[in-house]
């Protein structure tokens, strides 16, 4: 076996969800406490880590590709390590069809990634897919930097079994993380620079906890723990199942947004479709009605309330007409912004062996008339904002000179020219709106 060098600098490419983000930036801090150093832009890496995602099977394939254009032609190619739900649902057999790559980590696994890079420098290839059922988080360094806006992961795994999704698989099942840990973590945040933070968790409405006085809280309850964080300017949390609004901690959450000033004007609410018997056969546990309805408490507490969802057409089975009820559905509620996507058949899920399963062309067509619609709203969401006066944090620069790029109360795309810095909150007027983002006016206070 031929012993590799130690490496010194990394690159860490995140695919798929917030969530991967938040693990990417975790095992970045883990591998500088480690020595290793981030890789200049442009520069060539000693260690890349792929955090990849299952969700979709075009997600899944890209790996494969990024592995061979990593590898080829290079006289010494970097050290690789495939980590996230790719990882963990097809560990072997990336292990057999791509010998470039040395480690495989689940995403419940990667605070071990330290020891299997040792062992790969000493020539050996390892897997760990296990889910431990001890504290990932507790085995992570502290916290030392952030962005103004950040992400803290609350709930990991999902038990909805939602009959596409591999996320059950992947994830495992649902866990809360403690209240306090969760606390400390973000006061750290903050000292290092968050002036946002955006809770994390496949199913985020589902967290539970213990307050420092023992008693039961659900999500309502952290996030009031956290707006009582001075330098905390602004909370936000995704994403959210209709189910689990539907229980008195999802009542105590509606409330939230009538009360707590920090806590943001919008909601990721993923719906799927506005077919009740294609939400059945989703495994999905709401309907198209008990959805509005939900939509409606949300809508009273916070009348201003920007939605967002997640839609998938062409699950096996879904007719024209039903078909047709997910654009009712959408046309009903008038989104703020979403995600919408072609049914993806994945390995070991229900829906994957179910008849019926729809041809290409037919979910081309839907999902195009699907996103008209959604466009038609977005667009329209933003031009109702126009005229609008809101803090804007200043994320980052904009292309042109003196330009700024930041997000609105409602999570829309804000630039504007004039002086500011990054973290900054400012006052803006929205004065122009495109389709994905607004042009704002610095209005001086
Ligand atoms: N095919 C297409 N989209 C999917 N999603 C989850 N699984 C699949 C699949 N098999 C979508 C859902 C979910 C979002 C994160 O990804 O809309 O809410
Ligand atoms: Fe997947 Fe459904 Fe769980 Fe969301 S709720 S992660 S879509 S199984």
């Amino acid at each position: 076996m031929r012993n590799i060098a130690p490496p010194k600098t990394y690159r860490i490419e995140s695919f798929g969800c917030q969530m991967n983000v938040y693990d990417g930036e975790r095992m970045a801090e883990m591998l500088a406490e480690h020595g290793i150093s981030a890789a200049a832009e442009g520069e060539d890496a000693d260690l890349v880590v792929l955090n990849t995602c299952h969700i979709r099977e075009k997600a899944a394939e890209k790996i494969y590709s990024r592995i061979g254009r990593l590898t080829k032609k290079k006289a010494q190619p970097p050290l690789i390590a495939v980590a996230g739900c790719v990882a963990q649902a097809e560990g072997e057999e990336i292990m057999t069809r791509a010998p470039a790559v040395s480690m495989v980590v689940g995403p419940q696994a990667y605070h071990r990634l330290p020891a299997m890079l040792e062992r790969a420098v000493a020539g050996q290839r390892s897997t760990d897919t296990d889910m431990p059922a001890d504290a990932k988080f507790a085995a992570l360094p502290q916290r030392r930097k952030s962005a103004p806006s950040a992400f803290l992961t609350v709930q990991e795994g999902c038990d909805k079994f939602c009959t596409y999704c591999v996320v059950p698989y992947t994830r495992g099942a649902e866990i809360s993380r403690p209240f306090k840990e969760l606390v400390a973590e973000a006061e750290r945040l903050v000292e290092a620079g968050a002036r946002e933070i955006t809770l994390l968790g496949q199913n985020v409405n589902a967290w539970r906890g213990e307050d420092l006085a023992g008693r039961a809280v659900g999500l309502a309850g952290l996030i009031r723990a956290l707006a009582a964080m001075p330098d905390l300017a602004r909370i936000r949390y995704t994403t959210s199942h209709p189910a689990d609004m539907d229980t008195a901690a999802g009542a105590a959450l509606i409330a939230a947004h009538g009360e707590v000033d920090k806590l943001m004007p919008y909601l990721h609410l993923p719906v799927q479709s506005g077919s009740d018997r294609i939400l059945k056969a989703m495994n999905r546990s709401h309907t198209a009605g008990s959805y509005l309805k939900l939509l409606e408490r949300f809508r009273a507490a916070r009348p201003d309330l920007a939605l967002s969802g997640d839609f998938i057409v062409g699950f096996p089975g879904e007719t024209d007409a039903e078909f047709e009820e997910t654009l009712e559905l959408v046309d009903a509620v008038g989104y703020a912004q979403a995600f919408s996507f072609k049914y993806s058949p994945r390995p070991g899920t229900p829906a994957a062996t179910m008849d019926d399963q729809i041809a290409a062309q037919v979910m081309d067509e839907r999902l195009q008339r699907l996103q008209a619609h959604l466009n038609r709203d977005q667009l329209a969401f933003n031009q109702a904002s126009v005229g609008k006066t809101c803090a804007v944090l200043v994320e980052r620069k904009g292309k042109l000179p003196g330009q700024w790029l930041g997000k609105s109360p409602w999570l829309q795309s804000v630039h504007f020219t004039g002086e500011a810095a990054i973290g900054d909150l400012v006052t803006t007027r929205l004065v122009e709106a495109m389709g994905s983002s607004l042009g704002g006016e610095l209005v001086r206070p």
